[in-house]
């Protein structure tokens, strides 16, 4: 192999190990550290938002190296809208939403800067901004599991096995409803799981998860996450794990959801025909970044990112329950190592000289379209 210039050498590469791991155990105190809450409080920008993401980077400080996993992403969730997040397998969905969830597994996984503002409703009415980024790990109950909940794709590794569906689902409401009792949580849980269309929910209290089907499986924990009222849920890949018919009847339920309950929806995929389905407004993600944003219509009609327009001519196959979706030829960049010019140059066919410059900053098309890309920058338009 080729000798190349950027090439390190062992004492080089130990050292930057060190500084790593250095790095890493130092935010790993700061997120067991113990402060006052005044620390993380914080404004949102726009008040009509839920949840501001602003410049997010979360990385995993692996033996390879570091794993930008999420690299300067920015994106608000208004309130009451659905957002979707869609971007091919990799594209570091997950680890947003796992962020904001604060669930990543560390100390390799941490969220190394940027900030993640939630507008939380105290039991008085009022509303109060947290900054999730800042806060330290004992906190995170004062919004996990209740003002933000989450759906994940396999519901069998999120519910206990040795409790029924009733005790799980009556515990959401003892966490969450102070003085709540064995009746009133009962009684929570049974509207909810009528909520979500289930048609015995008398035999589903009473079962246990091994004893239901994918699909139920699915409405049980869509009813446990709503059973605490958030403000917001996000659900990631809800029905990638399910059947076709049955993957249908979950998002009907979604989209029913959507209008009764008093909330936002954070709505991740990596299927299209989901998102133009359910979203009120759509971010399109690759490679640890943001490549473009705006609303359901503007993706769908006016796409303007060539990944984004290579998303939409990409044919689904009946069956999507795998990234079968995406035929763009050509590979995402190796996470570790990030070119400094557009992530997707390489499998990119309409670049420009400018491509192998910068990373293309965000330029606005509309006060709501946001694209990533040196085809649209001013420059380019003057000289077009
Ligand atoms: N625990 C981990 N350790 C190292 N890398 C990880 C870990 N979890 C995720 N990653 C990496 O982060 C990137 C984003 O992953 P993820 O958010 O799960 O993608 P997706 O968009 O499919 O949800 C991928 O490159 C993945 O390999
Ligand atoms: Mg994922």
């Amino acid at each position: 192999m080729a000798k190349n210039k950027n090439y390190l050498s062992g004492r080089e590469i130990r050292a930057i190990a060190k500084e790593n791991n250095k790095i890493m155990k130092r935010l790993e105190a700061y997120k067991n550290r113990k402060c006052d809450e005044s620390e993380y409080l914080t404004e949102m920008k726009d008040n009509k938002n839920i949840l501001e993401i602003d410049s997010l980077h979360t990385y995993f400080f692996t033996e390879q190296g570091v794993v930008k996993a999420v690299n300067g992403v920015s994106l608000n969730i208004p309130k009451n809208a659905t957002v979707g997040i869609v971007g091919e397998s990799g594209c570091g969905k997950s680890v947003t939403s796992m962020s904001v969830m604060r669930l990543l597994q560390g100390p390799t996984g941490q969220i190394y800067s940027g900030e993640i503002r939630f507008n939380a409703k105290e039991e008085d009415g009022s509303e109060k901004v947290y900054d999730i980024a800042k806060m330290p790990i004992r906190d995170i109950h004062k919004i996990r599991g209740n003002q933000i909940a989450m759906i994940f794709q396999e519901p069998m590794t999120s519910l206990n096995p040795v409790f029924t569906i009733g005790q799980q689902l009556d515990e959401v409401t003892f966490i969450h409803k102070k003085g709540a009792t064995k009746e009133d949580a009962k009684a929570k849980s049974m509207e909810m799981l009528n909520l979500v269309g289930i048609a015995a929910p008398e035999r589903v209290y009473a079962a246990f998860p091994h004893e239901l089907s994918g699909g139920m499986r699915q409405r049980v924990m869509i009813a446990m996450a709503l059973a605490a009222d958030p403000r917001l849920i996000i659900a990631d890949e809800p029905t990638t794990a399910l059947d076709v018919t049955i993957q249908a009847q979950i998002l009907d339920l979604l989209r029913d959801l959507k209008d009764k309950i008093d909330g936002s929806i954070m709505l991740i995929t990596h299927d299209l025909g989901i998102i133009a389905e359910m979203a009120d407004y759509v971010v399109v993600m690759y490679a640890g970044k943001v490549i473009e944003q705006g609303t359901a219509k503007e993706i769908f009609h006016n796409p303007m990112h060539p990944y984004t327009i290579g998303l939409q001519k990409s044919k689904p196959t009946l069956k999507s329950d795998s990234d079968m979706l995406f035929n763009i030829p050509g590979n995402v960049p190796n996470p570790v190592n990030m070119p400094s010019h557009c992530y997707f140059k390489e499998r990119c066919d309409k670049c420009i000289a400018k491509c192998s410059g910068d990373y293309p900053g965000m330029v606005q098309v509309s006060p709501t379209h946001y694209v990533a890309c040196h085809l649209y920058s001013e420059e380019e338009k003057n000289n077009g």
